[in-house]
């Protein structure tokens, strides 16, 4: 599995830090202004908070999602067809991935992810439902092209990128993945994935400020997570939970805004924010039809199929691997 990918994909020092997340922390509250990947939220309490975002009512992405996989099946049988590899970028969702499976009668399922120990148990969840279905687990960091296990190499591969994942990247890092996802998967591949959709800025803000706070703790148990792990001493309370539309770039954005002046120390290095300074924590791109064609076909991704749900909230997107080919 992991090993064999001979890269170490968690750097951990004789304290038990994990240096790629103590490097970025660092580098990112150095900038001007302040940020922090949104890859660092899942942590084991960040993860259960968002395993909680799915589920309040103001949070429309992941029932958006599942109702389309779940009536579009006949669909997704008719234009994938029986016999591919579904190769799932990120540890599957009990709940998704089955839902996708069922419709379409794959070979193989092929959970990538970096975290071994999700990776394990979702790979286990999903065998003991699908029975005869061969499962191969690969730990990997899917931003680099990923070598597939041999047993899939004959067969045609379906990518699977739920969730609106792609949105939490700026253009430049999505284009990259997707161009990475067309070299893992390769010629007469197809991609399923899914995309949040543009609307109301009040539906938008309220999706990422819930009236019940969840996702205010999912964003500042980031600085907690900085303080447990990085010896940080982040004056927690003195930081607020901010969502914001940003138009030009068809956004939302999460922040960490400072209420009053603080000063603090991660790992030994010290940081201030002015009152009002943010650390901005999250993108999360939203797209129209037109924008997720120009993205899905700057990363060599052709669309031929886009489904949404019945209120026009979210877009999963079936395309091809685009065909080198003379074009005007
Ligand atoms: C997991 C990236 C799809 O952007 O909607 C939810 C993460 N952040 N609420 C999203 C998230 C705040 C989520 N994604």
């Amino acid at each position: 599995m992991g090993s064999e990918q001979g890269l170490k994909l968690v750097r951990l020092d004789e304290d038990g830090i994990d240096l790629n997340f103590r490097d970025d922390v660092l580098a990112g509250l150095r900038q001007d202004p302040k940020a922090v990947p949104a890859r660092w939220f899942y942590d084991e309490a960040g993860s259960r908070l968002f395993e909680e975002i799915t589920r309040l009512p103001e949070y429309y992405p992941t029932r958006a999602e599942k109702e389309i996989l779940s009536t579009r099946g006949a669909e997704f049988a008719e234009l994938i067809g029986p016999g591919r590899a579904v190769v799932e970028f990120g540890s599957g969702s009990s709940v998704k991935t089955p839902l996708l499976l069922r419709a379409i009668d794959p070979a193989a399922y092929v959970p990538l992810d970096i975290s071994g120990d999700f990776l394990r148990a979702s790979a286990a969840e999903l065998a003991a439902k699908f029975p005869g279905l061969p499962v191969y687990p690969v730990e990997a960091d899917f931003n680099r092209e990923v070598e597939l296990p041999g047993a899939v190499a004959g067969m045609p591969k379906l990518g699977f990128f739920p969730g609106s994942t792609i949105g939490n990247m700026v253009a430049r890092t999505a284009v990259d993945l997707l161009r990475v996802m067309r070299a893992t998967l390769g010629e007469n591949s197809q991609l399923l994935i899914g995309m949040d959709l543009i609307k109301d800025v009040a539906v938008l803000e309220a999706a990422y400020d819930d009236a019940s706070g969840v996702t205010a703790r999912f964003n500042l148990n980031l600085a907690v997570r900085i303080n447990c792990e990085l010896g940080g001493t982040i004056p927690v309370d003195a930081l607020r939970h901010v969502a914001r539309w940003n138009d030009d770039y068809a956004r939302i954005e999460m922040h960490l805004e400072a209420t009053r002046p603080i000063a603090f120390e991660v790992a030994g290095e010290a940081f201030a924010m002015a009152a009002g300074e943010t650390i901005h924590t999250e993108n999360s791109h939203k797209f129209d039809r037109r924008m997720a064609n120009v993205l899905l076909l700057a990363g060599g991704w052709t669309p031929v199929k886009r489904w949404t749900d019945g209120e026009g909230r979210f877009s999963l997107i079936l395309a091809d691997a685009t065909r080198p080919r003379g074009a005007p």
